[in-house]
């Protein structure tokens, strides 16, 4: 079998990774395309992993006939235009978190999709590839702590840029576990509420970190997320889930622990590309088999919208100091089921 011709939008931080996995870890695939609004970004990507093609401009990228399957890995607000574009021209986009940068734009997205009548959005929530994330879901599904009551999450990173503002922490840190809440425990958030300690004299002017962040279920789980992203020391994510009996947590980062000289110590990872590295060939993977097999992986273009929701009532949850709930319409059957293949009309 020829492997699927792919062409990757975006070769900053997150573009160029794709485009190193595609090329080194992921069989069955291949780089054909890159495009970059920055042309020194395309050519770097392009000659380090031997891509022959580079399109200025990403609709050109998406229209290239030889391009199978399309990596959407620009700025958050290109995200609707190119994966809209990729559902017209009935090729499956693997699109970077968030679907959208607002839930108008990703309802627009998921309404294209829609009207195309087949799968062909996957959202790039990795951590559902994460072999930890992956094997607590088994679990819980496997009924082994019974019914889940709460779930207790941590998002640190070490240092983000000054621009990275108040609501970034929200739209961009907090809807990873967005994600992971709703695919963990299979219902929607329907409530959201922010509360804020004293800042840290490590963030930017004027930014609120850390922030803590209560969901409500459906089924009324309660669910704390502590979003912390100047915590200096580590990249360090966390999850419990408290079920009826017993608990479920991620496994450490790092398994190997040292002991010398009096201490007992694991190392932390710094980044987020050392602690979910394997989540993202794993889904690069999936996502990979399942264009080959028809068969759906990863995040829909449903969760990437649901996911917008609670982000925008959470934002402005943060901004009124009060509880808000989510604006979610109803989910349609097309994603109930199973039947809606990638690739086929
Ligand atoms: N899943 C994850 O863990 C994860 C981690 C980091 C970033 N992301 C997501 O990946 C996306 C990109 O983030 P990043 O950190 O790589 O950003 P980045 O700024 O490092 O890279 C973005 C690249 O897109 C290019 N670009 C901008 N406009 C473009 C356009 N119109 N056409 C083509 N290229 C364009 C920029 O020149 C830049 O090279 C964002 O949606 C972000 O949220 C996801």
């Amino acid at each position: 079998v020829s492997p699927r011709r792919i062409g990757v939008i975006g070769a900053g931080l997150m573009g160029l990774t794709h485009v190193r996995l595609l090329s080194g870890a992921v069989s069955g695939a291949e780089v054909v395309a890159v495009s970059d609004a920055l042309p020194e970004a395309a050519e770097r990507a392009a000659a380090e992993a031997g891509v022959e093609t580079v399109h200025p401009d990403a609709l050109d990228l998406i229209g290239d006939e030889r391009v199978e399957a399309v990596v959407i890995a620009s700025p958050a607000g290109t995200h609707e235009e190119f994966a809209v574009a990729c559902i017209e021209a009935g090729k499956p986009v693997l699109c970077e978190k968030p679907l959208a940068e607002t839930l108008e734009a990703s309802r627009r997205v998921l309404d294209a999709e829609l009207a195309a009548g087949r799968r062909l959005v996957q959202v790039g929530f990795m951590r559902r590839f994460d072999p930890g994330y992956a094997d607590m879901k088994t679990k819980l599904d496997a009924g082994l702590v019974g019914r889940p009551l709460l779930v207790h999450c941590a998002h640190r990173n070490p240092v983000v840029p000054p621009s990275f503002g108040s609501e970034m922490i929200i739209t961009d840190t907090v809807v990873h576990e967005m994600d992971t809440v709703r695919w963990l425990l299979g219902q929607e958030i329907v409530r959201t509420t922010v509360l804020v300690p004293r800042p840290t004299r490590h963030a930017a002017e004027g930014v609120q970190d850390p922030q803590f962040v209560l969901f409500e279920t459906e089924d009324g789980v309660l669910a704390d997320v502590e979003a912390f992203v100047n915590a200096q020391y580590a990249y360090d994510i966390r999850c419990e889930v408290v079920g009826e009996l017993g608990t479920i947590s991620l496994p450490p980062a790092t398994p190997v622990l040292v002991r010398r000289e009096g201490r007992d110590a694991a190392e932390l990872p710094g980044r987020f590309q050392e602690r979910f590295g394997a989540a993202y060939v794993n889904e690069l993977r999936a996502w990979v088999a399942g264009i080959a097999e028809g068969r759906p992986a990863g995040a829909s273009a449903w969760d990437g919208y649901a996911a917008a929701a609670v982000a925008e009532a959470t934002v402005e949850a943060l901004r009124s100091g009060r509880p808000v709930d989510v604006a979610l319409d109803a989910r349609p059957d097309f994603y109930a089921a199973e039947s809606q293949l990638i690739g086929e009309r």
